[in-house]
């Protein structure tokens, strides 16, 4: 098997980190793999902040629910989708802007996505350890205050990156049937595959979490679904200039 598939299939998160900094030249290449990453109609519709004040840091790591590893991760970035950007050569060329349709809201998230993941994968390549933070969206608001995020551009994720100070367990997937369908969507046998990997996830936390109960993937993910989820996110985003016509 292929090396980068072996990467690919050993990942796990990290939210503990080593302090020793990211050389330059390395943080360098990650970006430029990064952005090597296909882009939707050429649009290139993502930018990240490079967040290097201590203060502002630690405010992000407040903002995103009190998560240290925001403060002590040696990088963290802020992978934002952007519209602004190809948005201004609308007014330099004299065509009507019309970049608020729900369609480039999914374009750029999609980017911004993409890009993160092709630069997650050069880091974990290096030995680097990472940790995406949805977070950051229990305060959008305040999170692009910080940053001066201008219309046209909202923070989707953060992300730490650094040298790791743990080494966690593999977390379990979805038993591959259940995710890939053959022509159709069809969800026979699925209950009884999902029913098998409910215990594989219970064991996982059992062991990460020395002898806990131990809770599914089924009841977690119902548990998620069942409750209301940042709902100050549409009123924010129509803020931001994504008004999903
Ligand atoms: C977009 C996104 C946002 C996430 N936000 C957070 C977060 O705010 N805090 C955190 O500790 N983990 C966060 N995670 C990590 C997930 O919890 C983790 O990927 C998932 O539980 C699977 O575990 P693994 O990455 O170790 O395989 C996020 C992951 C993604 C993809």
């Amino acid at each position: 098997m292929s090396s980068v598939i072996d990467l690919l299939k050993s990942h796990r998160s990290i939210r503990k980190f080593r302090p020793e900094p990211i050389a330059a030249e390395l943080l360098q290449s990650l970006f430029e793999a990064g952005q090597a990453a296909a882009t939707s109609s050429f649009l290139q519709g993502s930018t990240i902040i490079r967040v290097t004040d201590p203060a502002n840091r630690s405010k992000l790591a407040e903002l995103a629910g009190n998560q240290k590893y925001v403060e002590t991760a040696a990088e963290f970035l802020v992978f934002c989708a952007d519209l602004k950007r190809a948005g201004n050569y609308c007014d330099a060329y004299e065509k009507p802007f019309e970049g608020d349709f729900t369609e480039h809201f999914i374009i750029a998230t999609v980017d911004v996505a993409l890009m993160a993941q092709s630069l997650v994968t050069a880091a974990e390549s290096v030995d680097l350890g990472i940790c995406y933070i949805g977070g950051l969206r229990n305060n959008p608001g305040p999170v692009s205050e910080l940053l001066q995020l201008p219309r046209g551009v909202y923070p989707v994720f953060g992300l730490c990156l650094g040298y790791p100070d743990q080494d966690p367990e593999v977390k379990p997937r979805l038993p591959v049937p259940v995710v890939v369908k053959q022509d159709v969507y069809k969800e026979d046998g699925d209950q009884e595959s999902i029913a098998g990997y409910d215990e594989a996830v219970r064991d996982y936390y059992r062991t990460r979490t020395g002898g806990g109960h131990g809770i599914s993937w089924s009841e977690q993910v119902a548990t998620l679904l069942s409750e209301k989820s940042r709902p100050h996110m549409r009123e924010f985003l129509a803020g931001q200039g994504f008004k999903f016509k």
